[in-house]
């Protein structure tokens, strides 16, 4: 499996004392990694239908929730590993009855059970695990919580920075028999180049091979742009199998 820690530096953001710490020094005010809700509506309206059960994996101290919940949404389940993100945030959303908090181990999420969630969002999480110490196996038992707790024809949507050279060998494997479209949107504070204007719309998914890569003369107008995954759980019971004619 592919490992990259380009994004990593030197903090261990696989390690649940790291964000306590960071929380603890945030005292109780409310960040967004790379994108806010307003950025992702477009994305997030067009999959997540309002009335779907939503699971938020790895919440943090985020908006993105509330923004959500002001824009109609209405059963967002939000984990994360951080007991104090959770408490800060239970105790900010206590009288938000459609907002509640657990904390929780994205790699073990068996208090819930098969098929719970319409909707898995994930903004950054897989990304911090990709950070830790034993990354592939952190991501694949996280993937494998993440499909077990999807209803057949539910999406994960995967928020991150990650290209689909090292994110699609984890997210496009056979057993998890998700149909996967890929987007691209610039961070919030690029400005393209002057006199540089492209008429590609980033709302449009783009092109990938037949890996889930980017095709060779992709040109990513950010380098340093965002990636969102949407990954489609098909119905297994669908599945079409050809009868064989044995003569
Ligand atoms: C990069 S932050 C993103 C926070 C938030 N989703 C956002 O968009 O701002 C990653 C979050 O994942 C949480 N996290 C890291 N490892 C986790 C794990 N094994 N289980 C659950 N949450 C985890 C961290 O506590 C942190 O809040």
């Amino acid at each position: 499996m592919f490992r990259d820690v380009s994004s990593c530096n030197t903090y261990n953001y696989g390690d649940a004392l790291y964000w306590d710490a960071r929380y603890v020094a945030e005292q109780g005010g409310a960040f967004d990694w790379y994108q806010r809700y307003s950025s992702l509506r477009p994305f997030v309206r067009k999959y997540v239908p309002t009335s779907a059960r939503v699971l938020m994996v790895g919440c943090g101290n985020a908006l993105m929730s509330e923004d959500m919940i002001e824009d109609g949404y209405e059963d967002v389940m939000n984990i994360d590993i951080s007991s104090v993100a959770i408490e800060v945030m239970r105790r900010k959303y206590e009288l938000v009855p459609q907002l509640k908090y657990m904390q929780m181990d994205v790699r073990d999420m068996s208090c819930f059970p098969d098929e719970s969630f319409d909707s898995i969002i994930d903004k950054g999480t897989l990304d911090s695990l990709m950070c830790g110490s034993d990354a592939p196996i952190s991501s694949a038992r996280m993937l494998g919580e993440v499909s077990r707790l999807l209803k057949a024809g539910g999406t994960y949507m995967l928020i991150t920075y990650g290209d689909p050279t090292v994110r699609m060998p984890h997210v496009n494997r056979p057993v998890y028999n998700w149909k996967i479209e890929l987007y691209v949107i610039p961070r919030p504070d690029f400005n393209s180049p002057a006199g540089c204007s492209s008429m590609k719309s980033y709302l449009e998914p783009v092109p990938t091979t037949e890996k889930g890569f980017l095709p060779p003369d992709f040109v990513l107008e950010d380098p340093d742009c965002h990636f969102i995954y949407v990954c489609k759980k098909m119905d297994e019971s669908k599945i079409c199998t050809h009868p064989s004619f044995k003569s």
